[in-house]
């Protein structure tokens, strides 16, 4: 839940970016503000196109805003930031093990210390008996969950999730969404998660921020008071209800 009085951990102010082309570009964000605490979870929905992925690029310093700025606070100056997007990208060439200790290896940890954390990720991702398998030998959803393990690995001031669940099935989808639930919670990490579905976001986020289509403006920012811990049950209640109504609502009339 989001508590009052707590201090940002990341603030974005009158963010905007146009990508450079002919007729002007492209204006893709247009004045997004926003802030985001420490442990928050945080989903961003919004039409296809509208610059979702495009914001969460900004974030981790992977394009430069045209306008506006963002700025990380506190003990998170100089950020982590752990990137997950649709696809696992894992590497072919190492095993699922291999894939979560790499950015430990290119941070210098030695090789036994990265294996020795990888295999912790591996019991909390409930990869045990695959720490060998190839990327290739992999269902979607294990693949998924190195990539997170990847990510998580690095112990990420602010985790980046661009609708890491867009190619799972229904059911995986639904597993994976509780899975990431539970780290999130032991975890305690600052997670800002890009999804197209509305019950998603109710079911993990302590807030919502709806996308108007392209260029992109914040149309509603609807904190979720649904209690923890979450279930999916929480779907057939009233305010479960009531919440999608309005995100729904917001989605249409931008
Ligand atoms: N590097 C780029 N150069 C030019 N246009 C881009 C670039 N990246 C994305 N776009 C365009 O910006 C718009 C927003 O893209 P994106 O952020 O990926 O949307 P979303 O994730 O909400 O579906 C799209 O029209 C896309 O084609
Ligand atoms: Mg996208």
């Amino acid at each position: 839940m989001t508590a009052p009085q707590r201090d940002p951990i990341l603030s974005v102010r009158d963010l905007s970016l146009t990508f450079r082309g002919e007729n002007g570009g492209l204006h893709v964000l247009d004045g997004i503000n926003f802030e985001v605490c420490p442990q928050d979870f945080c989903c961003v929905l919004g039409p296809s196109g509208s610059g979702k992925s495009t914001l969460l690029r900004v974030l981790a310093g992977l394009l430069r805003p045209t306008a506006g700025e963002v700025a990380f606070c506190g003990s998170a100056e100089k950020p982590r930031i752990g990137l997950v997007f649709q696809q696992a990208n894992l590497m072919p060439w190492r095993t699922a093990l291999e894939n979560i200790t790499l950015p430990l290896e290119l941070q210098g940890v030695p090789l036994e210390e990265a294996r020795s954390r990888a295999r912790e990720m591996i019991q909390l991702m409930g990869l045990e008996g695959f720490e060998n398998t190839w990327p290739r030998d992999l269902s979607g959803g294990m693949a998924q969950r190195v990539a997170i393990a990847r990510a998580f690995i690095q112990q990420p001031d602010l985790l980046l999730l661009d609708e890491p669940f867009g190619s799972l099935d229904a059911l995986t989808r639904e597993r994976m969404g509780a899975e990431l639930l539970q780290i999130w919670q032991e975890r305690q990490i600052t997670v800002i998660m890009v999804t197209h579905s509305i019950s998603e976001a109710l079911l993990l986020s302590d807030r919502v921020l709806v996308f108007t289509p392209r260029p992109a403006r914040i149309t509603l920012d609807l904190e979720v008071d649904l209690p923890r811990p979450r279930s999916e049950d929480l779907r057939y209640t009233a305010r479960f209800g009531e919440l999608s109504r309005r995100l729904r609502a917001a989605i249409q009339e931008s």
